[in-house]
């Protein structure tokens, strides 16, 4: 398994194995807007053929030159992958790219209340803390955690 940043050629692909895992699903230009924009900051997991089976597509939120922040839009392993370390691995790269690139000091996220998996990895492995609720986010009247990692300690990001 490999893990490397996503090339613009990669974002069908994401965009693919977006559809297989969220319900949340974006066009084909919110690929291309991240992939242009940060072209450093979004990762995908490539099997042994080069097939991609998991990506994670982040962002650094514009409205923060003084207080740099990264945002992670989605974030998806295909099930056959799943336990093996890659989403982890993922957001540490993305993090990793936040702070070397833009000196980020913190990346956030939303995830589903009800998203055991995701809040497992996010609370236990990654050392993400819930900031905030914020009711009915999703399309279907679920609420979010949104959540943020501090980047600024030493050793933050663990690669
Ligand atoms: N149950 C409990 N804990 C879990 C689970 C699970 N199903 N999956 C991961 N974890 C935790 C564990 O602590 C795990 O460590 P361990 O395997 O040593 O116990 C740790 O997270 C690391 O797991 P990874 O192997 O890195 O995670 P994986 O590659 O399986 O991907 C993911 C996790 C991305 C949540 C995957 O299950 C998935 O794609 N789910 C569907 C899509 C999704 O929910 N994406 C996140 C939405 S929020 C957003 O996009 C911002």
């Amino acid at each position: 398994m490999n893990i490397r940043c996503a090339r613009p050629n990669d974002l069908m692909n994401m965009q693919h194995c977006n559809l297989l895992c969220l319900p949340e699903n974006y066009q084909m230009k919110y690929y291309f807007y991240h992939g242009l924009s940060w072209p450093q900051l979004s990762y995908v997991a490539e099997d042994e053929n080069g097939q991609i089976v998991g990506y994670v597509l982040a962002k650094m939120e514009e409205d923060s030159e003084d207080n740099p922040h990264g945002h992670i839009t989605s974030l998806a392993v295909k099930r056959s992958h799943r336990r093996l370390g890659l989403a982890q691995k993922l957001m540490d790269q993305a993090a990793n790219a936040m702070v070397e690139t833009f000196k980020a000091k913190y990346v956030s996220l939303h995830v589903r209340k009800s998203n055991r998996a995701a809040l497992h990895l996010y609370t236990n492995t990654l050392g993400f803390t819930i900031s905030e609720i914020e009711p009915k986010y999703y399309a279907d009247g679920e609420d979010a955690y949104a959540m943020k990692r501090d980047l600024t300690r030493t050793n933050a990001v663990d690669m």
